[in-house]
């Protein structure tokens, strides 16, 4: 059977009448250290393979949503147009939620800089999926809120948890197996550094850009065997807090994720100079015995990861740096 989002939708929700007039939720962006790059289903946002992200700690997306008389998406208080990609990408996810003749008043802000197009869909699908939660009064589970997220777009579905969060590829055709959670593990002195190097729009979207390599990038076929050896080895490094081989697997998962999209035809270049100078730089402190690695997603950003002791060396080297602490600064070991 050919699954639709509506029928998934149907499947998780106890009803659609709601609770209230208006509710506020929030959600944070990740980021993946074993990235989702490849689905198996598209309509339904499934992935080829499992991945494994940080939360982003206040770095996310607080949404509003009020009953309304017509459909309205504030960003950054900036309405957007009803013809606006913005716009129609969230209320056709919407639609899946609400009886017809509802209307949604949604102001949504970011605290991950906008215009630097690190702004992900992630935490921009799971804030609108947690507050109509409360808007509807579903009282729903982390893992249907996942699911739900996963259908708006599939990195969303590890955005519902704090901390490092794993999604599942699961394998049922309807993906209720495909779902993310969070590992029982903290790790204080964990760090996530955000360089903003372009604010140009993404010419490919991640969603554009896994397909096209799964259509048209031989080197794709590596792709499951490279997951399949980078997640056990995330898993692992996190529990018996090794740092070392933490951050050469993201990094090596990150650059083989490009590798695949450098192969596809027309090939997907996300680099910019400014992105190489970076990467560069990252080796270069680590040959001088800092423990800095980077990751970069869909579009020409770095992001670093490093352990607490390492910040002021890293800043030095880029002080334009935006730092996050994962597991705030109060959490205890
Ligand atoms: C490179 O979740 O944006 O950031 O499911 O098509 O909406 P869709 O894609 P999306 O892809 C994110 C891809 C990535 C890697 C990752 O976050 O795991």
């Amino acid at each position: 059977m050919n699954f639709k989002p509506r029928d998934i939708v149907d499947q998780i929700l106890p009803h659609r009448t709601p609770a209230q007039n208006q509710a506020k939720a929030y959600a944070p962006a990740n980021i993946a250290l074993c990235k989702y790059w490849g689905k198996r289903n598209e309509t339904l946002k499934l992935p080829l393979t499992g991945s494994l992200s940080v939360s982003l700690a206040e770095l996310g997306t607080h949404m509003q949503c009020r009953i309304a008389e017509t459909d309205r998406l504030e960003i950054n208080g900036q309405m957007q147009a009803a013809d606006s990609k913005a716009f129609r990408r969230l209320f056709s996810f919407l639609e899946l939620f609400r009886e017809p003749g509802t209307h949604f008043h949604i102001q949504s802000t970011n605290t991950i800089p906008m215009a630097a197009g690190l702004a992900s869909s992630a935490s921009a699908f799971a804030s609108a999926v947690n507050c109509l939660n409360l808007l509807y009064g579903w009282e729903l589970s982390d893992r249907s809120r996942s699911i739900l997220s996963r259908i708006g777009s599939g990195s969303a579905s590890r955005s519902i948890c704090a901390g490092f969060v794993e999604w599942y590829c699961g394998e049922q055709p309807n993906g209720m197996d495909s779902y993310a959670e969070a590992l029982d593990e903290t790790w204080p002195a964990f760090r996530i550094g955000i360089l903003c190097l372009s604010d140009a729009e993404k010419a490919v979207s991640s969603g554009v850009g896994m397909q096209r390599t799964m259509d048209t990038a031989v080197l794709y076929q590596s792709w499951p065997t490279q997951v399949a050896r980078d997640l056990p080895l995330l898993r692992r490094s996190i529990q018996d807090k090794d740092f070392e081989c933490l951050g050469k697997t993201a990094e090596q998962n990150a650059m083989a994720m490009h590798a695949t999209m450098i192969a596809a035809w027309p090939p997907i270049l996300y680099w910019k100079p400014e992105s190489i100078r970076t990467l560069h730089r990252v080796q270069q402190l680590r040959a001088e015995g800092v423990a800095v690695y980077a990751t970069m997603d869909a579009g020409p950003n770095v992001k670093l990861v490093f352990l607490e002791p390492s910040q002021s060396d890293v800043q030095s080297a880029f002080p334009e740096m935006q730092v996050v602490q994962p597991f705030g600064s109060t959490c205890q070991d």
